[in-house]
């Protein structure tokens, strides 16, 4: 069941289809890396930064529907936020697809905790 599209939100599906910033950003201030060790399905997640907001935010993933739509719902979310509030939650993710069932939800959160690691990466190297 769970990999059946047919339990997706319309906006799940469209995000699926269509992943917003699923690229690669030139040059990125930083990038972080996550896992699901259920699947071992993996997103890669790249920041730019400018006066202390995320200026940039793109991704790459390898991981199912619910994977990639949250990835493209992360960058969304993410952009233009101050570093200090970058932080995402599975539920503000899922929340913002209009829901996902509730045996995909630990996919929803793997883009998001690549995102804390991009910024976690950025605000160690700024520091040293
Ligand atoms: Fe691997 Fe969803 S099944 S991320």
């Amino acid at each position: 069941m769970s990999g059946d599209i047919r339990y997706y939100t319309r906006d799940v599906i469209d995000h699926f289809r269509k992943p917003r910033n699923q690229r690669s950003i030139e040059a990125p201030d930083a990038e972080g890396r996550a896992i699901n060790r259920a699947c071992s399905d993996v997103v890669r997640v790249q920041i730019k930064v400018e006066d202390g907001k995320l200026k940039d935010v793109a991704f790459k993933a390898q991981g199912c529907v619910a994977c990639v739509a949250a990835a493209s719902m992360t960058t969304i979310l993410a952009m233009g936020r101050p570093l200090d509030d970058a932080e995402l939650s599975r539920e503000e993710v899922a929340e913002a697809l209009g829901g996902l069932p509730e045996s995909k939800m630990d996919c929803s959160v793997i883009a998001p905790n690549a995102l804390a690691y991009a910024v976690q990466q950025y605000l160690s190297s700024a520091a040293s």
